[in-house]
């Protein structure tokens, strides 16, 4: 709640206590029976209680004005989209802070209603049972049903509710109010799917994140998968986002790779090397690392050559990292994912002002040579290795330069790494550090270490090629490909769909499916990658949806006139329509958008947003079954428009069109 708000109800309490203040007096001052009709005392008594009514007058005006411009203030535009859930939170806890204005720390619950049947309202008031319990431990007994009556009368008007009722053991049932209903889509379709309003913050995203001269393995997929779909939502609410790549392209390895390239192409510096496979080339140049110690002991030298600028060392780093760069850029490209490079390098020098700044502030133990650190409770958790036996750095010191370099360089308020659960522990040490070293500070910063489970095979097993290596990504998006064509050549869609727009539909689905089942788990959970599975027509799937949501388009287009060229101007002379029982219920489910992703950027989990979508595509269903939107007579011409209705599905679509943005989703118009 904001402070003026605050205020305001602070000011509602107090004038509520001066009132029933008053009103004992008042009590008091009537009490005038025990007293002689010529008493002086009685007439004293009686200017003091008419005195004492005229002023609470004054205080009742006083009270009913500042309630009703806390409650206009409770809402900035009636027009727009609102989180719901947050709304009611606010003027319930209003309410429950005036009726019991001594209990503090009670909490105010809001939940959407659940049951199916419309009796119980679409969002619930628990909290009476709550207060209940904190008021008996007070010695004042009230029954939860008498603390909700009491917190419904207390309850500011809101243009959201039509109604409430006190229900069971204390349950306060909330009913949407339709006008608001129609207010709110009719917005969507005047200015678009407008985000709630945030605070804008300037975020960094770390995902993808593959390393120099090694596979991009599934987990990459993931982490780019995810961690593409948490900036697209963060951008889409209006924050400065800043997406990184923090591949691996630092450390002893590159004195291998560098002394191996040497070898086998000497003119380097001058005649680019014709390196097409990188792993084939790492794995000989490990092989000659691990078997001879000539080779093994150029390859060290080369590492300190590296880290102190020789030209030559650097100009063949730079062409290995080259070539991992163009195949990383291939799958970008291909999943249509933006992103900034910045790996691990670029924290040298970093690294070494960290390590000098944390030694002088006896941050660093030595531990056999090592230096390492532990966090803000020592000797808790594991501490990091800021610096090797070796004099070298590692992943800790690189990532402590990152929190740093973000925090202070970069002056971002939220930091969010995307990589698999296994580097919880990592991410805890660091942050744990970081906040010793009060380079965090959670009064300003938030810091999310969003972790997601392994991908496994069909078998359960860790996902590999049915001959047992790992899966290259390349060829696993081709297979996407190739399943997604056999699937719209089943469909006969090849009959319907000029080439272009075959092609079109072949890579939405393909990559659409792909994203889709990662982002449809629970990403704390480990998942099957099944191509079958995800190319299931029925249920929540890409083609399921991406069908949906071209059927749900169509519609206002094949109405044709303004339905197809101009929205804006329908809305003129026809109203969005909620009467029957399935366009309100879908109405309903639509203005649950600003809370699911409020919920979203609260906990970074991207299937409530894949919940949320299936469940307005199945609503959108039994509204059409039931509800038509258009009427045509045997010849396949338009008799009627119901242009209420079709308002509403083109807003259901809207709604979607938004949603498949932020999940990476490539929707049709023809499919
Ligand atoms: N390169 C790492 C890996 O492959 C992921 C890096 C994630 N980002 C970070 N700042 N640690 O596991």
């Amino acid at each position: 709640m904001n402070f003026n708000k605050e205020q305001e109800l602070k000011r509602i309490v107090q004038l509520e206590d001066e009132i029933s203040r008053l009103r004992g007096e008042i009590e008091k001052t009537s009490r005038s029976e025990d007293l002689e009709s010529d008493d002086p005392e009685l007439a004293k008594l009686m200017l003091e209680n008419s005195k004492l009514k005229h002023r609470l007058s004054i205080l009742n005006k006083a009270i009913s004005a500042e309630r009703s411009s806390v409650s206009s203030t409770c809402i900035s535009n009636v027009d727009d989209m609102i989180s719901i859930i947050d709304h009611l939170t606010e003027i319930f806890g209003a309410a429950i802070a005036a009726s019991f204005p001594t209990l503090n720390d009670v909490p105010t619950i809001i939940s959407a209603g659940t049951s199916p049947n419309p009796k119980f309202g679409d969002y619930q008031c628990n909290s009476a049972m709550n207060i209940s319990k904190v008021l008996s431990a007070q010695g004042n007994k009230m029954s939860p049903r008498d603390i909700a009556a009491k917190i419904t009368q207390n309850l500011l008007p809101s243009p959201l509710i039509e109604r409430c009722e006190v229900a069971g053991a204390g349950f306060i049932n909330v009913f949407l109010d339709k006008n608001y209903g129609i207010n709110a889509i009719t917005s969507i379709l005047r200015n678009g799917v407008r985000p709630v309003s945030v605070q804008k913050q300037r975020i960094v995203v770390d995902f993808s994140s593959p390393n120099i001269a090694k596979e991009m393995h599934v987990g990459h997929l993931r982490s780019t998968i995810i961690g593409d779909s948490i900036a697209r939502l963060l951008e889409y609410l209006g924050h400065d986002v800043l997406r990184i790549n923090h591949i691996g392209d630092w450390g002893t390895q590159f004195g291998m790779l560098i002394a191996h390239l040497e070898d086998r192409f000497p003119d380097y510096a001058t005649v680019s090397p014709p390196i097409s496979d990188l792993q084939t080339f790492y794995k000989e140049s490990k092989t000659r690392f691990d078997s001879d110690e000539d080779f093994k002991k150029r390859a060290y030298a080369k590492v300190v050559l590296l880290q102190g600028g020789d030209k030559d060392s650097v100009k063949g780093w730079q062409l290995i990292c080259d070539v991992s760069r163009n195949e990383f850029q291939k799958i970008y490209d291909r999943l249509g994912v933006e992103i900034v490079e910045r790996g691990e390098s670029f924290y040298q020098s970093r690294m070494e002002a960290l390590v000098s700044e944390f030694e002088k502030k006896g941050y660093l133990e030595d531990d056999n040579g090592r230096k390492i650190m532990w966090g803000v409770v020592p000797g808790e958790g594991i501490p990091l290795t800021i610096v090797k036996s070796d004099g070298g750095f590692t992943y800790d010191s690189s990532d402590m330069a990152t929190i740093k370099q973000r925090l202070e360089e970069e002056k971002a308020d939220w930091l969010i790494y995307v990589t698999d659960s296994g580097q919880a522990t990592h991410f805890k040490s660091i942050f744990s550090c970081a906040e010793r070293a009060k380079i965090i500070d959670y009064s300003r910063h938030r810091i999310d270490h969003v972790g997601f489970g392994v991908v496994l095979g069909e078998d359960g097993k860790k996902f590999k090629t049915r001959s047992g290596d790992t899966v290259k990504l390349i060829e696993l998006l081709d297979e996407g490909l190739s399943r997604s064509m056999a699937k719209l050549k089943e469909k006969k869609r090849d009959d319907v769909l000029l080439p272009a727009e075959l092609k079109t539909a072949q890579e939405s689905v393909a990559y659409g499916c792909i994203k889709y089942a990662d982002l449809s788990h629970n990403r704390q959970n480990e998942y099957v990658f099944s191509f079958d599975r995800m190319l299931e027509d029925k249920g929540n799937t890409a083609i399921y949806l991406l069908y949906a949501y071209t059927r749900i388009k169509s519609i206002a287009r094949n109405c044709g006139g303004d339905f197809a060229n101009n929205i804006k101007k329908v809305l003129e002379t026809t109203t969005v329509s909620v009467t029957h029982e399935k366009e309100w219920k879908l109405t309903k489910v639509l203005l649950k958008f600003p809370d699911v992703i409020t919920k979203i950027t609260k906990d970074l989990c991207l299937h409530h947003l894949c919940e949320f979508v299936y469940e307005v595509s199945t609503t959108f269903t039994e509204f059409y079954d039931v509800c038509y939107c258009i009427v045509k007579n045997r010849q396949g011409e338009i008799t009627s428009i119901n242009g209420g209705r079709v308002l509403l599905a083109e807003a259901t679509a809207q709604i979607l069109g938004v949603c498949f943005h932020i999940l990476g989703l490539n929707p049709l118009d023809k499919i």
